[in-house]
């Protein structure tokens, strides 16, 4: 039974590849060049030549700041492009799990946001998801959209990979304090991603992100830490200092109700996750 991965050469799209062959599913690898999920002839053609039971959306327009001044293009990929995937996954009887972001909340609440919870994005980049993910569950009701949040791993450039870099080429680093969320390992959603995919029946909204929660400067101090360095090296900043063209949600804390479903386990606390991360994440930076 093949599965199809698409953003394959990206960050999670990496980890689901590794995680999905290491269970013992074939898997279909397809990079923007070889499929682009905005091209209807292309999808469907990767059906008719694949046949995939199971498709891992994992493709996205990641460039937050750029979605700004292009929202037209970032709509194609993170909108049109899923929207062509459940309706050909739909044609085909394919299960397709479609990958979000926290950014469709607004990031003014103090409390973890539910599933349920009303969707109000403030950037055109989660205006661009939220489309995305109701053009997947209006197209095909039984796709698992799983939305997640700062994320990292050892493929592609990441929060935690730019600290370990800057703490090898500066003194002190700044790094905000007043934005807060769930430091994600990329392995530990992508270990999710195929689950919800071998299950036929888990429907709707999930919220995978490691539990807890941190401020980005509680983070790069643990990244410290970890690598045994002093974390008085990072330094508080605030968001005022740091402005971009698309606003950071100031909370990203997701809640994991639908983890207690009966086959589901919720991820890890983000401590545990990085400290199992920091080894191989580390070694290209000694
Ligand atoms: N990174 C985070 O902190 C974060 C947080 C919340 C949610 N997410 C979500 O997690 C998912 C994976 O993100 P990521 O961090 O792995 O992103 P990434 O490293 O930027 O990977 C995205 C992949 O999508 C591919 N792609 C772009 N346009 C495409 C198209 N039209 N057709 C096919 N492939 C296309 C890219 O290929 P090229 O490299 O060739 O452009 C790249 O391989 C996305 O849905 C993202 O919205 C990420």
């Amino acid at each position: 039974m093949t599965w199809l991965v698409t953003g394959a050469t990206g960050m999670l799209g990496h980890e689901v590849v590794a995680l999905a062959r290491g269970r013992g599913h074939d898997i279909a690898v397809r990079t923007r060049r070889d499929l682009d999920i905005s091209h209807r002839d292309q999808v469907e053609s990767a059906f008719q030549t694949l046949t995939p039971r199971v498709v891992v959306n994992c493709a996205a327009w990641t460039a937050v700041d750029d979605a700004e001044e292009r929202e037209r293009e970032a709509y194609r990929v993170n909108a049109d492009g899923p929207r062509l995937l459940a309706e050909t996954c739909a044609r085909h009887g394919a299960r397709l799990v479609h990958v979000s972001t926290d950014y469709v909340f607004s990031g003014d609440a103090d409390v973890p946001y539910g599933e349920g919870d009303p969707a109000e994005p403030r950037t055109a980049y989660g205006r661009t998801k939220l489309a995305g993910e109701k053009a997947v569950l209006d197209a095909l009701p039984s796709a698992a959209v799983v939305r997640t949040a700062w994320l990292y791993g050892a493929h592609g450039s990441n929060f935690v990979s730019t600290m370990l870099r800057l703490m090898a080429e500066r003194e002190t680093v700044e790094v905000v304090d007043d934005q807060f969320g769930q430091p994600t390992w990329a392995v530990d959603l992508a270990d999710r991603l195929v689950t919800l995919g071998e299950l036929g029946s888990a429907a709707g909204v999930f919220h995978a992100t490691n539990s807890g929660k941190a401020s980005w400067f509680e983070l790069a101090q643990e990244i410290f830490r970890l690598s045994g360095t002093d974390p008085g090296r990072v330094r508080r900043t605030t968001s005022e200092a740091f402005v971009r063209p698309a606003k950071r949600p100031a909370f990203s804390v997701l809640g994991h109700a639908r983890w207690r479903e009966p086959g589901l386990e919720p991820l890890r606390p983000w401590r545990d996750a990085l400290r199992a991360a920091h080894p191989e994440l580390a070694k290209p930076f000694r």
